[in-house]
Formats: C-alpha cells, structure tokens, sequence
C-alpha cells in the first residue's frame, strides 16, 4: 500500500521513469569557498531544493573550500564530466577562453548590486552565459557575491599606497592590469592558497569581498583594508552541458526550478552577509578599516580609469559599451 501511494505521488510530479531508478543521479557540486559565505549557502540551498524537488531521484554533494578541486582543476574536472556543477568567479573564464566574462572585472563599472543586476538578470548576461556552450558548458545562472576591499598590512589609503606591493589577484587579465596601472605586482593564486601566502609574506595584499576575507580568516594576518568598493566579485554557476542535455526532461525540469529559487535566494543574501562579515572583522579587532573619504575615491577610480580602455581589445569595446548603455555608467566621470 506504502508503496503504491508512493507510486502515485511520483506520477503526480512527472517523476515516474527516473525516481524508481535504484540508485539516484549524483551531482557534485564544488566549489572553493566556505560554507558560511553566499555561495557556499546557496550551493546548499539548491541541494535541499533539487533533492526536495526530485524526491530524492537526485543526490547533490557539496564539497566547499576547495575539499574537491582548487580553481584551475575544477574547471578541468568539470569538462570531463568528474564534477558536475561549478560556480567559479566571473573573473575565472579566461583561461577557459571566454575573456569576455573579464568585463566584471573592470574597476568601477558597477555602481552597485542594482546596476549590476541589469546586467547578470537581464539579456547581456544571458549572451554571455551562450559563450560557454562551444566549451562544453552550459552556463546555469549569476550569483552575487559582493564589492571589493583592498587590504595588507601597511594602510592604502592611495592608489600610490599599492605601489610596489605584491598584490594576489585571480587569473584575469584585467585584475592583472588593474595592479599594474598603480604599479603593484600582480599575483595570481589559487584562492585555497591565498590565507597562507599572506601569512607567510609570498604577497603582501589582496583583493575581496567581506565575506571571502573574513571566512578565510586573511583579516588575521591584514592589518589594513580600505572599503574602496572597486570591483565586483560573483559568480556564473555552470554545468557539463553533455550531462545536463543527457538529464531525463522531468528531472531537468525540476532541477531548472532548484536553480531558480536559489539564484532568487543567493541574490538575496549576498549584501547581507558581506555586511555581516564587515561588522565581525570589525568586532575582532585585528583590522583596522578605512573608510575612504570622497577625495581619496575619486583618486581610486581616476587611478584605475585607463584599465577600460586598455581591455577594451580583450574583452570587446561592444560588449563594454552596451553594459555602459544598461546601467547607465559614464566612463567620463571615473
Ligand atoms: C577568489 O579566488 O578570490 C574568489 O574567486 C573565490 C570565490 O570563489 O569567491
């Protein structure tokens, strides 16, 4: 009896063909932060959502903080189908050769989430996830993360204050010239390896939102950060689009509805919990913050100006200038 309610309820929601499968569809879902930060909640949310949502027809698995794969692997493993969804950094598709996500990364295109917004939700966003398709990718939705903060251990209240320290970055080109157009020294690294390179001074500084700095703990071994707000940091949530296409339609349909509701989700906490980190380096003491004046941002941003022309050949001067267009940024007023 037990089991023909069960039956029937699986008819209802379209699940019949695949939920009687003995063993249910594993997704591996990795990813390099950790779990109390806004990706690592809404890689969650979207387990409990798919695995609600399927009845248990499908299994995910999150492994966060780098415990499966570091930034350059994951890539790789999930183009050979090892690992089934990712949702790197924006500012990690170029060696994947997709420069054009690198857009991201251009210092002060972002006013803030909303603008942002305009362009992640909206039809840009979705151009730039169909560049994924000839790799083998199917790109699934953007995820917030935050703004950036630059920190080290000696104030940065300057462009001129970044000069000559060794700066990690992600392995973007634009970040690298960002560095290099205040004559830092960019350096890129994986970001498991990030903590113990501040810690041991391989580099002096970094770049992140609240919540990746303080969930690595960096805010033990910065002494500085200034809240210049310079960059944004998110994510596209991608997966191995031969096992996605190869999913039964109805489990597709379901696991389409979980990525939805958590990308409504993920979009929804990330200002919140990068506030919330804020004020917890805050309370620890071992930080001392900077809130840079207006003078001292304007300095920032007209620092950092040239970078946009400088990509421009990269990345794409129509697709920089239709994101001007959208969120209404004027490149004049950097
Ligand atoms: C970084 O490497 O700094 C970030 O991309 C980490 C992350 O996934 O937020």
């Amino acid at each position: 009896m037990k089991i023909r309610s069960l039956l029937v309820g699986l008819v209802a929601v379209g699940l019949s063909s695949v939920a009687l499968a003995a063993e249910p569809i594993v997704i591996k879902f990795s990813h390099v932060v950790a779990q109390d930060t806004p990706k690592g909640k809404a890689a969650e949310k979207f387990k409990a959502l798919a695995e609600e949502y399927t009845k248990g027809a499908v299994k995910v698995e999150v492994y966060a903080n780098s415990t499966l794969y570091k930034d350059k692997e994951e890539m790789e493993a999930l183009q050979l189908g090892a690992v089934q969804l990712l949702a790197p950094s924006l500012a990690k598709f170029g060696p994947l050769g997709v420069r054009e996500f690198e857009v991201f990364d251009l210092p002060y295109i972002f006013d803030g989430y909303e603008a942002l917004n305009k362009i992640t939700q909206g039809a840009v966003g979705q151009q730039l996830l169909a560049k994924l398709e000839p790799k083998g990718i199917r790109g699934l939705a953007f995820w917030d993360n935050g703004f950036k903060s630059f920190s080290a251990n000696s104030p940065i209240k300057k462009p001129e204050d970044l000069r000559g320290k060794k700066m990690r970055i992600q392995s973007s080109k634009v970040l690298e010239e960002q560095m290099r157009e205040v004559k830092s020294l960019p350096q890129v690294m994986a970001f498991s390896e990030v903590y113990q390179a501040l810690q041991t001074g391989v580099v002096d500084g970094t770049e992140n939102p609240h919540s990746n700095l303080y969930t690595q703990k960096m805010h033990e071994v910065q002494k500085h950060m200034t809240l210049t707000d310079h960059g944004y940091l998110g994510y596209a949530v991608i997966t191995n689009k031969k096992f996605w296409d190869g999913l039964p339609a109805e489990i597709r349909t379901q696991l389409d509805k979980a990525m939805v509701e958590s990308t409504v989700y993920a979009n929804q906490i990330a200002k919140e919990e990068n506030d919330k980190s804020l004020e917890a380096v805050r309370a620890s003491g071992k930080t001392e913050i900077h809130t840079p004046t207006a003078e001292e941002k304007a300095a920032f941003k007209k620092a950092f100006a040239p970078v946009h022309k400088k990509m421009e050949s990269r990345i794409g001067a129509e697709l920089i200038q239709s994101i001007y267009k959208e969120t209404g940024f004027d490149p004049a007023k950097l």
